[in-house]
């Protein structure tokens, strides 16, 4: 099978490639990425010279270059990641959240359409449960839960999720759709809660909370939500949607604790030294006040459940950003991005 996984160099797409390149020769991946800020090529190194693999610097918001890469590839199943993904960024600047995650769902729909005939390929669109807006105290998303964006960021999100199943409904296209709660673990950009800590507290700079630090996400690592997709594309049924999540709900304060601990007995040093980083900043506007996601559908249809607890998770976690400072050190000097424009500079569209 020919697999174009979009987005596959930045942080869950990348780890997704790692798992399975390997794990199935008898496929071939091709990478379609734009290549933006949170791309980092050295996440991919262990597969770069796989022979079933391949990266092509392709952005979503070109039809044309979709268009040229589906004629010359012709793939059987598209998994597509590609977004702008950082709630922050979308609410300093929201244009770029528009370009990737609405046109260039489109354009990736526009190219389906017009490339398989009816009844060929699958495409399994990646999506977050930040649609569903926010939760009180109690309570968990289910699939039937209403969307209610709070963010450009999850607004975007949404309106690809539309599109998607409306192109499923009019049109036949074979889709699938999950939506996952928050990510944690190896390859992940320093500006999401979780890296961004354990960089800062590395470094001994503050530790922004927002506000009071009371609000609660459900955490996954990376590795089971990648596995969850891989089922679903195997058992999940077409033209359906499956939440995913990891019932690992936390405070973002207690996530900041936590993270201090295992640092803390990791590199030998007082706990208080870390926690005493700790800063309160200005909240976020909008800022969700909870998430917590109900994934009984994809158990009992598909038998998947995480491997990892969020404990188990985070020292995995913690353990990896210990062992890669020359990944750390790439994203701080702007090394990678350095690499991507000797490498791709000008080879923005397919060959
Ligand atoms: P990321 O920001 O780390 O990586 C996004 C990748 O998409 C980058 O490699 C980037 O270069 C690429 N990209 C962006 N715009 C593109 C375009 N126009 N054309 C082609 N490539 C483009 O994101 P992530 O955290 O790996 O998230 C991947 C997907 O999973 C997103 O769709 C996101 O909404 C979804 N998701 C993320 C989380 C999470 O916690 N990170 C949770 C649930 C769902
Ligand atoms: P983030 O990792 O940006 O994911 P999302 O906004 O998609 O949930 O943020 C996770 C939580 O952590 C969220 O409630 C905002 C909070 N947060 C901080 O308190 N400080 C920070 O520096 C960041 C980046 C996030």
């Amino acid at each position: 099978m020919k697999i174009v996984v979009t987005g596959g160099a930045g942080f869950i797409g990348s780890n997704f490639l790692n798992g399975l390149v390997p794990r199935h020769p008898e496929h071939s991946f091709i990478n379609l990425d734009k290549l933006t800020y949170a791309a980092n090529v050295r996440s991919l190194a262990g597969i770069a010279e796989a022979p079933n693999y391949k990266l092509v610097r392709v952005d979503l918001a070109d039809f044309a270059a979709v268009d040229a890469l589906f004629a010359a590839e012709k793939p059987d199943l598209v998994v597509h990641f590609a977004a702008e993904s950082h709630v922050d960024r979308s609410i300093v600047g929201p244009r770029d959240f528009i370009d990737a995650n609405i046109v260039g769902t489109f354009n990736l729909l526009e190219a389906c359409r017009k490339h398989w005939p009816r009844g060929h390929g699958l495409l399994h669109h990646v999506s977050t449960d930040e649609v569903y807006g926010s939760l009180g105290d109690t309570g968990a998303f289910t699939e039937e839960t209403r969307y209610d964006p709070s963010s450009p960021y999850s607004a975007s999100k949404a309106a690809s999720d539309h599109l998607v199943r409306a192109y499923h409904r009019t049109y036949g296209l074979a889709t699938k759709v999950t939506n996952c709660s928050n990510n944690y673990g190896p390859r992940q950009f320093p500006e999401k809660l979780i890296p961004l800590m354990i960089l800062n507290a590395l470094e001994g700079k503050p530790l922004p909370v927002y506000g009071a630090g009371l609000n609660v996400r459900d955490w996954l690592y990376v590795d089971d939500h990648c596995e969850a997709i891989w089922t679903v594309i195997q058992k999940g049924r077409v033209g359906e949607t499956y939440n995913i999540g990891g019932r690992s709900e936390r405070k973002n304060i207690d996530v900041v604790h936590a993270i201090c601990a295992i640092l803390a007995e990791e590199t030998n040093q007082p706990a208080a030294k870390l926690t005493g980083l700790i800063k309160y900043v200005t909240d976020r506007p909008g800022h969700d006040l909870r998430y917590a996601i109900d994934a009984t559908r994809l158990a009992s249809e598909c038998g998947w459940t995480p491997r990892e607890t969020f404990e188990t998770g985070l020292k995995k976690t913690v353990r990896w950003y210990l062992d890669n400072p020359q990944w750390i050190e790439d994203v701080r000097s702007g090394e990678y991005r350095k690499w991507i424009d000797r490498n791709y500079g000008e080879r923005t569209a397919h060959p």
